[in-house]
């Protein structure tokens, strides 16, 4: 996120001396990605942020990935998945590969404190509202919102008690994920051509002091789940600043970019990491050519899986094809793919879309996990077929 911050106190100067109000100095942390050569935040911890009590492996259930074979179009009905747990601890894996993992999670309980450490996430909220906590402080969450969360930032979900239960979409990516670079001014700023600024990005606005002993924390890592019992709370932060950080952009902030014909989906493009990207389809005007046809071309991408996630509205170019509310669509590389039959004629002038939908584009395939079985429309590949 290249957008500086300050929440908190910090002290003028990086790296001096900056004291509590006993004398005793504040911890300070770096925490950078990259290796010191990429973005950076440093915060002021009350206690040390390294003192553990212990470490103790943890016997996490491992959800098998199998390859896209035989090859073929995917729909999976999110909502026919079991609800229960914590947004943390019960994620359904949809699909995965090296780059990326794509999961869904439905609940209302409130979870415990994690870092993920093998990358960003990517938590997009379908329903549900509550506080996301983090060591830099506290954003809240409602339908519509993107939370990014940087890799080894520790945090929790407090859901809110009479919300309707949470539904989301989880990225969990290998890297980091930011704005794609062609957004970006030579020094990071979001240019004018951008579908969002700045403004629409929304990070913690104070620090979340908590006192504790004996805190535990869960971590995934490269080599499974760790929890460590850290001596001191680590929401501890009396203030931070820099560039890396958690925040939330709503997709309903997204300003959709339209034209006299077709546009392709890069123009929907909302975030990118490495191997993937995300794209948001938001309510918005069709194409104004006299002659234009609203409704997508046929399409081959050919070196990309393609996840469509429906999130609400009419969903036009795929009517009659069984996708409702919560369906995700996977349409492999090898596939050509487009709208359903009779639906180009029917989109002729039409005016505008109140569709709202998040794409995941991977660079290499896509396996499918337990969420993915436990939740598909074994028809879906046929749906193409006229006068079925
Ligand atoms: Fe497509």
């Amino acid at each position: 996120m290249p957008y500086y911050r300050t929440v908190g106190e910090v002290p003028p100067k990086r790296h001096t001396q900056f004291r509590q109000p006993d004398g005793s100095l504040y911890a300070e942390e770096l925490m950078g990605e990259e290796g010191f050569s990429f973005d950076s935040a440093l915060l002021y911890h009350a206690h040390s942020p390294t003192a553990l009590r212990s470490i103790e492996a943890v016997e996490a259930e491992v959800q098998d990935t199998s390859p896209n074979h035989p090859l073929r179009p995917r729909h999976f009905k999110t909502h026919q998945l079991k609800a229960g747990g914590d947004v943390v601890t019960a994620r359904a894996v949809l699909l995965a590969n090296e780059d990326c993992t794509v999961s869904y999670f439905v609940g209302s309980d409130s979870s415990g404190l994690y870092k993920n450490a093998t990358g960003d996430e990517m938590v997009f909220i379908e329903q549900g509202t509550g506080t996301l906590e983090t060591v830099f402080g506290a954003i809240r969450f409602e339908a519509g919102d993107y939370l990014i969360i940087p890799a080894s930032v520790i945090h929790r979900y407090e859901v809110d008690p009479s919300a309707e239960p949470v539904r989301a979409l989880i990225l969990e990516t290998r890297g980091h994920i930011g704005p794609p670079r062609r957004y970006l001014s030579r020094n990071g700023q979001l240019l004018e051509h951008a579908p969002f600024c700045e403004r629409d990005f929304h990070g913690p606005e104070t620090p979340l002091i908590r006192d504790g002993t004996n805190v535990e924390v869960l971590v995934k890592h490269r080599g499974g789940m760790t929890q460590f019992v850290y001596g001191n709370h680590p929401f501890d932060v009396i203030g931070w600043d820099g560039c890396l950080y958690p925040h939330k952009f709503s997709i309903h902030d997204f300003e959709p970019i339209t034209g006299r014909v077709h546009q392709p989906p890069p123009v929907h493009q909302t975030f990118e990491a490495p191997g993937v990207v995300v794209c948001s389809f938001v309510p918005r005007l069709f194409d104004y050519h006299p002659d234009a046809i609203p409704a997508p071309y046929n399409h081959a991408n050919v070196d990309s899986d393609e996840v469509l996630f429906y999130v609400e509205g009419n969903f036009m170019s795929r009517k009659g094809a069984g996708i409702e509310q919560g369906s995700v669509s996977l349409h492999p590389a090898g596939h050509t793919h487009g709208p359903q039959p009779g639906s180009v004629e029917a989109s002729i002038g039409k005016k505008g879309t109140e569709e709202l939908a998040v794409m995941i584009d991977t660079f290499r395939p896509l396996d499918m996990g337990p969420g993915a079985k436990d939740s598909e429309d074994d028809g879906y590949a046929w749906t193409w077929l006229e006068g079925r």
